[in-house]
């Protein structure tokens, strides 16, 4: 325990500070241990923190509280301090009067009890002769040092044959079996080793795992460079499950870097959303788009039609992160159609040849041919239960349509009501064809 204290105080260089918080921190850490008062600190934290950091601490509109990074400080005391005074700037409120000082120190023991990865990371890089030389020595060692958001780097080598340890204790959930898993790992030369003994390879091949202990324990990760090349070592390691539905934590710097960016874009709250995540159940090359007002459509690029509306929000990928879904993305809310129905041109005119979109105001513009016939399509929402399909076409010759049959809408083009199946349409003056489906209430 002690130990800890005093690498972390080292790492901020507080040595005055820290000398007289320590007897605070120490108490802190002990009660973080002990599980009456962890769980009435999650009580609270339930009732009032979760609504900024979420219920897993992963993190909302404030920031994630159980990994290795701390903007306002890492000790127990800062920590304390830092909820009792709160950043009235940034949108949190100080709770020093909201709750007594035992409440306080139950939460902050519970945040530390959540505490995930890596903490005291430190790394060494050795610098080998070439992609056979597998004789690691201290002659080779050429860097060494500290990463204090505890996350292993692989963009560190800047050499080209090269073995790397990063080494410290590591946190992993308490309440769940849990593995790291290596994304698209098979020529890779890595090993880990828990407590200091090496960690049997699990999983398949081309998804490597590795068995972790419960709760707090020394992890030492070490990988080769070997015949790999350099732009396949930036490294994926997350921390999963043993079922590998959910992603909980990210061991690597890349994985960090994924997993947020998944997160940031989950719904569609105040502008359009563009992803290309695999959706469950729809075809592979399908682009999702969504609508504010909580309509969204899958164009897919390898058959030019529309394969999905739906209603609600986007996707279901950042639960999958904060530890509820399941890969693939599923769409969240309510579908309208999909695939097997579809938008869909009639392939007697045609195979599609898609081109790629251009955004028009943060709203994709897909470009196309279909045969002879070039078009583009850009999709607008009207109030929250209609979306136009507005196809632009550089002939002025008619196009026919294939409209799903779904009792959940209607179909129109112009004022005129259309049926589902074949749709012979005649573009206007702007060689423009309006397709509109709105759900029925
Ligand atoms: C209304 C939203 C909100 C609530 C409620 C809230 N926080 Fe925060 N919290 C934030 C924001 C925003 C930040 C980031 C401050 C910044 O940008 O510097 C933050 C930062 C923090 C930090 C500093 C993290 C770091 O990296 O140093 C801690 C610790 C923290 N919150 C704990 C709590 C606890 C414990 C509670 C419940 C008692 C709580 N917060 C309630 C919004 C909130």
């Amino acid at each position: 325990m002690n130990r800890l204290i005093t690498i972390t105080c080292l790492t901020f260089t507080l040595f005055a500070h820290c000398a007289m918080a320590n007897d605070l921190d120490s108490k802190l850490y002990e009660q973080s241990q002990d599980k009456h008062i962890t769980q009435s600190g999650k009580v609270l934290f339930e009732q009032i923190c979760a609504s900024c950091h979420n219920k897993d601490l992963s993190g909302a509109s404030g920031f994630n509280l159980k990994d290795a990074e701390w903007v306002h400080g890492s000790r127990p005391s800062q920590i304390l301090h830092n909820v009792k005074s709160g950043f009235m700037n940034a949108g949190m409120p100080g709770f020093a009067g909201v709750f007594s000082g035992p409440e306080l120190e139950s939460i902050i023991a519970y945040v530390l009890s959540k505490r995930e990865g890596w903490s005291d990371l430190t790394f060494k890089l050795y610098q080998l002769e070439d992609e056979n030389d597998k004789n690691i020595t201290e002659q080779k060692l050429v860097k060494s040092g500290v990463l204090p958001k505890g996350l292993a780097d692989f963009s560190i080598p800047e050499i080209q044959h090269y073995f790397i340890e990063f080494e410290g204790d590591f946190y992993a959930p308490k309440d769940v079996d849990t593995q790291i898993w290596l994304e698209w790992g098979f020529p890779h030369e890595l090993s880990m080793y828990v407590d200091d003994e090496l960690v049997n390879r699990g999983g398949q091949p081309w998804y490597p795992t590795w068995r972790l202990k419960r709760g707090k324990q020394h992890l030492k990760l070490t990988y080769r460079s070997g015949t790999t090349k350099p732009n396949q070592r930036n490294l994926v390691l997350l921390g999963t499950n043993l079922d590998m539905t959910i992603k909980m934590f990210a061991v690597s710097s890349r994985a960090k870097v994924i997993l947020e960016d998944k997160k940031f874009e989950v719904t569609a709250n105040d502008k359009i959303v563009i992803q290309r995540k695999r959706i469950n159940n729809l075809p592979p090359s399908t682009i999702s788009v969504g609508f504010p007002v909580k309509l969204n459509y899958g164009f897919n690029t390898k058959s030019c039609a529309i394969v999905a509306l739906w209603q609600g929000d986007l996707l279901n990928i950042g639960p999958n992160i904060a530890g509820r879904g399941e890969d693939p993305s599923l769409p969240l809310g309510q579908l309208v159609f999909r695939s097997g129905q579809q938008i869909s041109h009639n392939h007697l005119e045609g195979n599609c040849r898609y081109t790629g979109y251009q955004l028009d105001q943060g709203n994709p513009v897909f470009s196309y041919q279909i045969g002879h016939q070039g078009y583009s399509l850009e999709v607008k929402p009207s109030g929250s239960d209609t979306l136009s399909f507005n196809y632009k076409t550089d002939s002025k010759a008619s196009s026919a349509f294939i409209l799903p049959e779904s009792d959940k809408l209607t179909w129109s083009s112009n004022d005129q009501v259309l049926l589902h199946g074949n749709n012979m349409l005649t573009p206007n003056n702007n060689r423009e064809i309006v397709i509109s489906a709105t759900i029925k209430p």
